[in-house]
């Protein structure tokens, strides 16, 4: 080919000569991975197709200058898993992997291929947020990006990975998109960094401290899965692909596997214990009922009064949400709310059924959740359970009473098939609070008091906070032996295969927030 072939050759070899010894180094120093090796991680050897390699800077002013080439973010597709996925990677090696013109132009690129074809976004962050030099031009590099982000939102699954810095209103893509990962101890994000805290609040924080991956994953639950390094955290976006479809009009992927579907667990007519206020894992009881060894939890650190997390049932996906009486007794809160709100938002945007299990006592009462908005944000868990059209399933496990029965995918908010478990106690309230309201006159002029309370306790147990009132009144489908719960689930999911849904017509319901 002569000249012309020489000309691409060494144009190429420019490219290469980007990828020095130094610029692996100066990142490993900093115990990350170069975007380039995380990258080549998360694709099948030999299927990232790079776009866009050789778009330059724009002119930069104000002295700092990069002739990189790439404008520090490597940015293409290729396969993982042998599924297609788009994504792209910023280079911390390049003025700190900040968002320039052309940066911010070339993620733009990956977001809409990604959006017209269907096909997942994953963006592995590290970056110094928006390029100072450029001024204005990378901030509307960023309100493109969060743009399609919205866009985006709920037609093709969107995975966020924080792998060093997030500062400044780059922390809002992330945000935007359905998960973020993080990787302990060099990853962190913040709208203001520690110099601004020191000077406005003179407070003292370092960036972990300020908004590193332990604080994100279970105190602002901004951040859902947290793992050692880059590569596990690599191997946990790959891990959480599996069970996601490439955009809502495909079902997640089937994979089979030699899990009866019928098999019968024994061992779960014993997890409940006797005594009604005795705490159990529910964990126990999801692994029990789903494909062995298959659930993959998600927000394991934050507000662990609820799980939720993907599992599978005879090779198909679903989603669990499952109170945890392990942790305050199970009880709804305002952050397990949100948690299990989010999570139900996005099973129903793509195609996952949604498995419930129930243990909740109540609400958490108190000031401090009233005053935090308890209300405002218990309605968000109500609304998701009721907008989502995907089938539905509820096993009341035990506690099932007042609101938290209603809100925990009750019949009357659209639930498909609602089981309980002859441990079931479902009621208005509690016996405690139960007695204490209806026989207050009794109690108080009962010659023993301790005595007479057992005793009706004990009675409106027996009576009313048990599983059958509601079966005879068909609010529960039916009450199961514990045991077959694993076949009583799959039978009605497969019989909900081809559920279907229509909502009424309007631009878009007004979710509480
Ligand atoms: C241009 C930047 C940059 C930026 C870092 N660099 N951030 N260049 N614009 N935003 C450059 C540095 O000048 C340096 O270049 C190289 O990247 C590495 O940075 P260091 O500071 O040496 O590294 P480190 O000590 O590890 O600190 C990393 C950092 C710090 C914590 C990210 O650089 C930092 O605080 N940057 C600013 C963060 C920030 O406030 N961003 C918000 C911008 S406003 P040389 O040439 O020396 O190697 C924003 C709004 C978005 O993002 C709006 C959306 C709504």
């Amino acid at each position: 080919m002569g000249v012309a072939y020489e000309k691409f050759l060494e144009r190429q070899k420019q490219l290469e000569q980007q990828y020095s010894a130094e610029y692996y180094e100066k990142q490993h120093n900093r115990g990350k991975l170069t975007a380039r090796e995380r990258i080549l991680l998360l694709f099948d050897q030999g299927s990232f197709e790079e776009i866009d390699a050789f778009v330059p800077p724009v002119g930069v002013t104000f002295g700092k200058t990069t002739k990189a080439f790439g404008d520090g973010v490597i940015a293409g597709f290729g396969t993982i898993g042998g599924r297609q996925v788009y994504a792209y990677s910023q280079d911390f090696n390049v003025l700190g992997g900040s968002l320039g013109t052309t940066h911010a132009a070339k993620i733009v690129k990956v977001q809409d291929m990604a959006l017209k074809t269907g096909l997942p976004v994953i963006g592995l962050i590290d970056s110094g947020g928006a390029r100072i030099q450029e001024g204005v031009a990378s901030l509307n590099g960023y309100a493109n990006i969060f743009r399609r982000n919205v866009l985006a939102s709920g037609v093709v699954p969107q995975i966020s990975a924080i792998m060093g810095p997030a500062a400044g209103g780059a922390v809002y893509s992330p945000a935007l998109t359905d998960f973020v990962f993080m990787t302990e101890g060099t990853s962190y994000m913040f709208v203001t960094g520690p110099d601004v805290v020191r000077q406005v609040l003179n407070e003292n924080v370092t960036p972990d401290q300020l908004g590193g991956a332990k604080v994100h994953t279970s105190k602002s639950g901004v951040a859902q899965f947290v793992y050692s390094d880059d590569a596990n955290t690599i191997l946990g976006i790959k891990k959480l692909l599996t069970y996601l479809p490439s955009n809502n009009i495909e079902n997640p992927p089937y994979v089979a596997n030699d899990d009866p579907t019928d098999r019968v667990e024994e061992a779960l007519r014993d997890i409940v214990p006797e005594d009604p206020d005795k705490p159990y894992d529910v964990r126990d009881v999801i692994t029990l009922i789903t494909d062995k060894g298959r659930f993959f939890e998600v927000s394991e650190n934050y507000a662990p009064n609820i799980i939720v997390g993907f599992a599978r049932l005879g090779g198909y996906v679903i989603g669990i949400i499952a109170n945890q009486p392990k942790v305050m007794a199970g009880s709804l809160d305002i952050d397990s709310s949100v948690k299990a709100a989010r999570f139900i938002n996005f099973c129903d945007s793509f195609n996952i059924p949604i498995v419930t299990f129930e243990d909740v006592p109540g609400f958490l009462p108190g000031t401090d959740q009233e005053h935090q908005g308890i209300i405002r944000n218990g309605a968000k868990l109500l609304y998701a359970y009721t907008r989502a059209t995907v089938p539905k399933i509820t096993v009341v496990l035990r506690k099932s009473y007042g609101g938290a029965y209603i809100v925990m995918n009750s019949k009357g908010i659209g639930g498909d098939y609602n089981f309980a478990w002859p441990t079931a106690e479902i009621a208005v309230m509690g016996p405690d609070g139960a007695i204490a309201i209806l026989f207050r006159k009794e109690l108080a002029e009962a010659a023993d008091p301790v005595a007479l309370k057992k005793e009706l306790v004990a009675k409106y147990r027996n009576e009313v906070a048990n599983p059958y009132i509601a079966d005879e009144k068909g609010f529960i489908d039916e009450v199961i032996d514990p045991a077959v719960t694993r076949a009583k689930i799959f039978r009605v999911l497969k019989s909900l295969d081809k559920k279907s849904v229509s909502l009424p017509r309007r631009k878009h319901g007004n979710t509480p927030l």
